[in-house]
């Protein structure tokens, strides 16, 4: 049997690193990376049974986590299939015996794109599944009031046809890893030959364990990505609003060179911050710290200093923050906000607040090993990727709007947005990792029309989707709808859109400009002017794009492109939700909203 390499506690790596190598290496070995077939010492023989794992997935961390499970329980003896949610019926539950989902949550606890049709199927047309056994674990975030609302709705609606849960359900907040491989173990557990029953209640587990993986497929050859990001030196800064804008939307150019990490049109980089210096001041002053103070993340013994500039989230408040700081002042204001029933209120409370203002309503300040615990990690941020990889071989493009604001006589500034706008030295490098996307992409049919609608930093990938298609020959017609608040300074793009349109790559640009006139005009304003010829474009197999926005935009978009269908292609309202559904099974209907 081929030996697995190990790499001991003693080796210089931190325990993410660690952890990761040690994922890495199982891969690489369990996959052939000796000679001979891949074992587990402690693998059962489940004798090729089939294991469906479906995935929702909008950015390809659930999609990720889909294929590292598969990959185990193909160590385990199982023959598993890894497929979309919407792609169920591939599975067929009603006959599948076993199933396991992970599911992320998108908008305010909706399926993501890739899960919205197997969703309506679930509540209107699936048949009984009493002789489904089934696992959910729902990646989330608990910034979001609906945590992990996806991954609820399946599993209390797949017990409701009858379906047994194999474990509890399992619900991941943003640091996903340890929690994951906790329920996975436990899964493997139920699924020993000889273990007994499904489980019966539908109560989550929040566990801790170790990290696992990093398994991004793209960038197997590798070594950096999530658990290990790359420093990459940032090549350009370029300002893309004119003077007079209310705007900061920046380019920028990274260098990948030196890291093995590939990329395609459609994907995204993870960012990893670094806080502002001043914010860590001011916090430390709030502390009465000096910022030497000894403390300990993640087992790593560190500075304070270090910790709240590198690992600490110094806005968003954990929940545990608040339920310190109410118990340490319950007179202050936030402490009957945490009362279930007054959610709504405390969210509005929160609006605008960080975490120099809650804890200054605590009346004395926490010493530094009690507000390390108490602090969210400072967690990556995602920018779709504007550049095509044909057209900037080792280099990745990113169009970013800088977060600045003024907020209860604070100034403000969005973490990661202004670390790259403001912070990144000459000589300093920011890390970064690949986050692929799982269908994001120009169509795979070089002359399939594709039609792209990105207002504002939406535009990024379409800057990628259009150069790729150009780099590759791709002769399928190009529609681009792009806006912004004004012309004169806030064509983002401008001069690229303008060759393209001359020389015919783009077939079509149509501008929605909100505040160049009295009545705003947006891109769905633009889609239902040219209704006609969009319907026409879908129906000789126009694949349909939208990125940017998702609390209003994208909404927006959707209901003007159910419009559009029920209108011109003559659709009753479930026709025109029937047809949109459809285009969404073909992968014609992708989004890369946020
Ligand atoms: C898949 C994906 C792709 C993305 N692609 C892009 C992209 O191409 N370009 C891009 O610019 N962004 C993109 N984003 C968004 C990006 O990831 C970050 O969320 C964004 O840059 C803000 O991050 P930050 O760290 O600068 O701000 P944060 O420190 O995270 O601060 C942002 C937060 O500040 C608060 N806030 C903001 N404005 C106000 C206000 N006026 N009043 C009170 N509170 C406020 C809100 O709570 C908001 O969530 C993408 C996101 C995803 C998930
Ligand atoms: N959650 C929010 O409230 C909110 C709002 C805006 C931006 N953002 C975030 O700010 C970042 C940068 O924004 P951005 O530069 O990408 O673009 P943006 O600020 O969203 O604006 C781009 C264009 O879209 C328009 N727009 C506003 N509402 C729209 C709607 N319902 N339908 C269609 N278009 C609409 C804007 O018009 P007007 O501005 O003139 O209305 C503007 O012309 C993103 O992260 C975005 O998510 C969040
Ligand atoms: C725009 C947006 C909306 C989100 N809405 C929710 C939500 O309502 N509830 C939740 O638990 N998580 C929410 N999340 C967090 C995602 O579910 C989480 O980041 C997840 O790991 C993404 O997995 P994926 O890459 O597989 O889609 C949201 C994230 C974004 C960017």
């Amino acid at each position: 049997m081929t030996k697995i390499p190990y790499i001991p506690e003693t080796a210089p790596f931190t325990l993410e690193q660690r952890a990761w190598l040690n994922g890495f290496l199982a891969g690489l070995f369990a996959n052939g990376g000796g000679n001979e077939a891949p074992q587990l010492n402690n693998a059962p023989a489940n004798a090729g049974e089939p294991l469906p794992i479906l995935f929702g997935s909008q950015t390809g961390t659930a999609e990720g986590l889909a294929k590292r499970i598969a990959k185990e329980a193909s160590q385990r003896g199982f023959a598993p299939v890894v497929l979309a949610l919407n792609d169920h019926t591939q599975a067929d539950l009603a006959k599948a015996g076993k199933a396991i989902i992970i599911s992320s949550t998108w908008g305010d606890g909706e399926p993501p794109d890739n899960a919205t049709n197997f969703w309506s199927w679930l509540q209107t047309a699936a048949p009984r599944l009493d002789n489904l056994e089934f696992a959910v674990l729902g990646l989330g975030d608990k910034n979001y009031s609906d945590f992990c609302g996806a991954a609820k709705k399946f599993d209390s609606r797949l017990e409701n046809l009858g379906g047994r849960r194999l474990v509890p359900r399992g619900e991941c907040d943003t640091d996903y890893e340890a929690t994951a491989k906790t329920w996975v173990d436990g899964l493997w557990e139920k699924l020993k030959p000889g273990a007994n029953g499904a489980a019966t209640n539908g109560h989550a587990v929040h566990t801790n364990g170790h990290a696992g993986a990093n398994g991004h497929a793209a960038n197997a050859k590798s070594a950096f990505g999530k658990t290990n990001p790359f420093p990459a030196k940032l090549l350009k800064n370029v300002l893309l609003n004119k003077p007079g804008s209310v705007k900061e939307v920046r380019h920028y150019e990274i260098s990948l060179a030196g890291s093995g990490l590939t990329y395609e049109a459609g994907d995204a980089l993870g960012v990893v911050p670094v806080n502002c210096p001043a914010l860590v001041d001011e916090m430390l002053g709030v502390l009465r710290c000096t910022g030497s103070e000894p403390v300990s993340v993640s087992n790593s013994d560190m500075p304070l200093r270090e910790a709240l500039t590198r690992h600490l989230d110094l806005c968003k408040p954990s929940q545990e923050l608040l339920a310190a700081i109410a118990a340490r002042a319950p007179k202050c204001e936030l402490a009957p906000l945490l009362a279930s029933e007054r959610r709504d209120e405390l969210k509005k409370f929160l609006w605008g607040r960080d975490v120099i203002d809650l804890l200054r309503l605590a009346e004395k300040p926490f010493p530094p090993t009690e507000i390390v615990p108490l602090l969210r990690r400072l967690a990556p941020r995602l920018y779709s990727i504007s550049s095509s990889p044909k057209a900037h071989p080792g280099e990745v493009h990113l169009t970013v709007s800088a977060v600045r604001y003024e907020s209860f006589g604070r100034g403000r500034k969005g973490v990661a947005s202004t670390f790259l706008a403001d912070r990144i030295g000459d000589a300093d490098c920011v890390k970064v990792f690949v986050q692929p996307s799982h269908g994001f992409k120009p169509p795979a049919n070089p002359d399939a029309p594709m039609i792209m609608v990105g207002p504002g930093t939406g535009i990024a990938p379409f800057r990628a989707f259009l150069e790729e298609r150009k780099a590759a020959g791709a002769t399928g017609k190009n529609w681009l709808f792009f806006g912004d608040q004004k012309r004169d300074v806030d064509y983002l793009y401008e001069t690229e859109l303008n060759t393209w349109l001359q020389d015919g790559h783009l077939s079509r640009l149509d501008l929605a400009f909100s505040r160049d006139q009295d009545a705003k005009i947006y891109v769905q304003d633009r889609m239902l002017e040219n209704a006609a010829e969009l319907w026409a474009w879908l129906e000789a197999g126009a694949h349909f794009y939208v990125c940017g926005d998702a609390s209003r935009m994208a909404k927006d978009v959707d209901a003007a492109l159910h419009r559009i269908v029920e209108a011109v292609g003559s659709r009753s309202a479930d026709e025109a939700k029937a047809y949109v559904a459809k285009l969404k099974s073909e992968k014609r209907y992708q989004r890369d909203v946020y």
